[in-house]
């Protein structure tokens, strides 16, 4: 249990949006800020057009709102004003295409302007848009067109061939629209003015798939009214001045790139960085120099990968224009920390949150001390408890279910036509009987309300900050001829936090060789996702069972561990 606090300069205390969190946190209303955001009448609010409309018809029209760079190098820039009228434009597109309000507009690209402006434009519709990260395979895609029914898929002619062996299975489908091809060439036809819906504050707004222990992904589904916690979280939390080059690396096929490179980084009048490349050292320190960056977020395996290059990679570039850095998705380590404070002059912020929160929940602030280690506090209004498995809250320092209660405005609002299953999210505290959001994680709360991650309270895998569910990897596996059956645990990395690791049972007479596992991990990475592959295969004669049949991974996780298997009375012979 680390306490030691990490010093900081004056300046980045003196200067930031918020000063001091637990003062905030006293008397804090999300009343007060709602009137920062516009609101077409009572209760009515397009997050879209907080994002890009209201800065285009201001005096941050002529701002760049976005930084290109695609993969081959080429730039361009989009100022608030252009972004408007290309989303505008696709909006028209879509509408004549038949989209209305309330239908799912999905987006399968990689990242390029398209991307951004067709995930707006959908929003003005009053559409529900839905991103899919571009490293999905058939079977990832099938699974989240499907499920929501979507009615239309923006994506691009490289990618779209991998929807060629499931799209006869998707009627609901009913138009695939190319940005090499028609889509893009015709889009810019139509008229550069759209009048954004008037959307309810709750409406659903967009869509994330994710993955729990049991079952085919969750579509997790947000309101409008998440804006107002994206907003207030990127201004107090990332910081975020309407002067900064802001650069986050997620994709927005996932909840942090929609929510703080697209909704609440806009919402604030940053300018953002988008960079198509993969990732690679040097030339993310060329992209901080160049575009003189001012805040920086990021996932800690990002951050260990730069940190594992040589001493003098980053003293070659100017990154002088750093003010603040922040990272999430997984534990950030203090070597890390104390690190970048070495390295740049200035530490990475933990903070953290879930797909389902919509928006940060907890976090280091530039004014507030740091504790490596910690994940820091509880975003002013929320209200974190550590409960055990019944509900009763546990003192300082105990570890236990990290839970919330449900009272801020980027929750999700359910979960796509799986209205068991969301409920299944929460529990009653005792005794008073509130009503809880149950993370999934454990965590506990030190004497100075410092929350610590320990570790999640079920088996899904956290890989390079990217959410694995192992019942997917699993279905994806036994898919293969030769796999019987599989059980998959992530398995401590000191680079990229866990790797996926699979027990596979193989069929009798097959030869469990090192080219087999190869084969069969490639096998996974091109039905399922070129992320969610397992990177080590160990062949097994019998995976561990409960007696109804159910693997238990937690025996197979304790077992690669070398951990006591704990209780054992529901295992079935082994
Ligand atoms: O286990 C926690 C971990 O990531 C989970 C949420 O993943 P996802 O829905 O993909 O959202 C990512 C958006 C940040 C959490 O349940 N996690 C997130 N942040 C942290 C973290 N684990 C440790 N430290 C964090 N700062």
């Amino acid at each position: 249990m680390s306490q030691k606090i990490l010093e900081k300069s004056s300046s980045s205390i003196a200067h930031a949006n918020l000063n001091n969190v637990d003062d905030m946190g006293k008397h804090f209303s999300y009343d007060r800020y709602v009137q920062e955001l516009v609101w077409f009448d009572h209760g009515k609010i397009n997050a879209a057009y907080n994002a890009v409309t209201k800065n285009a018809y201001s005096a941050r029209r002529n701002k760049v709102a976005l930084y290109y760079e695609s993969d081959e190098g080429l730039k361009e820039k989009y100022t608030f004003q252009e972004v408007e009228e290309r989303s505008n434009q696709i909006a028209h597109y879509l509408k004549k295409m038949g989209v209305e309000k309330g239908d799912r507009v999905f987006i399968f690209l990689p990242r390029v302007p398209e991307l951004y402006f067709s995930f707006i434009a959908a929003l003005k519709l009053g559409a529900v848009a839905g991103t899919m990260f571009s490293a999905f395979g058939p079977q990832a895609l099938f699974d989240r067109l499907d499920q929501s029914d979507a009615h239309v898929l923006i994506t691009n002619k490289e990618l779209s061939q991998r929807l060629d062996s499931v799209r006869r299975k998707l009627p609901h489908l009913q138009h695939v629209l190319l940005t090499d091809g028609n889509f893009g060439a015709h889009y810019q036809n139509e008229s550069k003015d759209f009048t954004c819906a008037r959307t309810n504050e709750d409406d659903d707004a967009f869509m994330l798939y994710t993955s729990g222990t049991t079952g085919k992904p969750k579509g997790v589904v947000h309101g409008h009214r998440a804006i107002v916690h994206q907003y207030l979280t990127a201004k107090w939390v990332l910081d975020l001045k309407e002067d900064d080059v802001y650069w986050c690396t997620a994709d927005p096929g996932w909840v942090t790139g929609i929510a703080y490179e697209i909704l609440g980084t806009w919402a604030n009048g940053a300018s953002t960085v988008v960079t198509a490349a993969r990732f690679d050292p040097a030339d993310w320190y060329r992209i901080i120099q160049e575009y003189k960056v001012n805040v920086w977020y990021s996932a800690p395996t990002a951050v260990r990968m730069l940190a594992a290059q040589s001493d003098t990679l980053h003293s070659k570039y100017n990154l002088s224009s750093l003010r603040h850095l922040a990272s999430v998705g997984e534990p950030l380590n203090p070597e890390i920390i104390h690190w970048s404070k070495r390295a740049y002059g200035l530490p990475f912020h933990d903070n953290y949150f879930q797909t389902e929160t919509g928006g940060i929940m907890i976090a280091n602030y530039p004014s507030l001390p740091i504790k490596p280690g910690s994940m820091g506090k509880p975003f002013p209004g929320i209200k974190v408890h550590i409960v055990d498995p019944e509900g009763n809250a546990l003192p300082p320092n105990s570890i236990g279910r990290l839970t919330f209660e449900p009272n801020w405005p980027s929750l999700m609002k359910k979960l796509w036509r799986r209205p068991h299953k969301y409920d299944s999210y929460f529990m009653k505290m005792c005794p008073s009987r509130k009503k809880l959001y149950v993370t999934g994680d454990l965590a506990y709360i030190d004497e100075d309300g410092y929350v610590w991650f320990v570790g999640r309270d079920d088996d899904v895998i956290k890989t390079a900050g990217e959410r694995v569910g192992p019942f997917e990897v699993e279905s994806a596996l036994v898919a293969h001829p030769d796999v019987v059956e599989a059980g998959v645990i992530g398995k401590p990395d000191e680079l990229r936090g866990q790797i996926i690791k699979a027990f596979v049972v193989l069929q009798e007479g097959v030869w469990g060789n090192e080219k087999k596992k190869e084969e069969i991990s490639q096998f996974v990475k091109k039905n399922l996702a070129g992320h969610a592959y397992p990177r080590e295969i160990e062949f097994v004669d019998k995976l561990p069972k409960t007696r109804s049949g159910k693997i238990m991974r937690r025996i197979l996780k304790a077992q690669e561990m070398g951990l006591p298997i704990g209780d054992t009375s529901t295992l079935e012979e082994y």
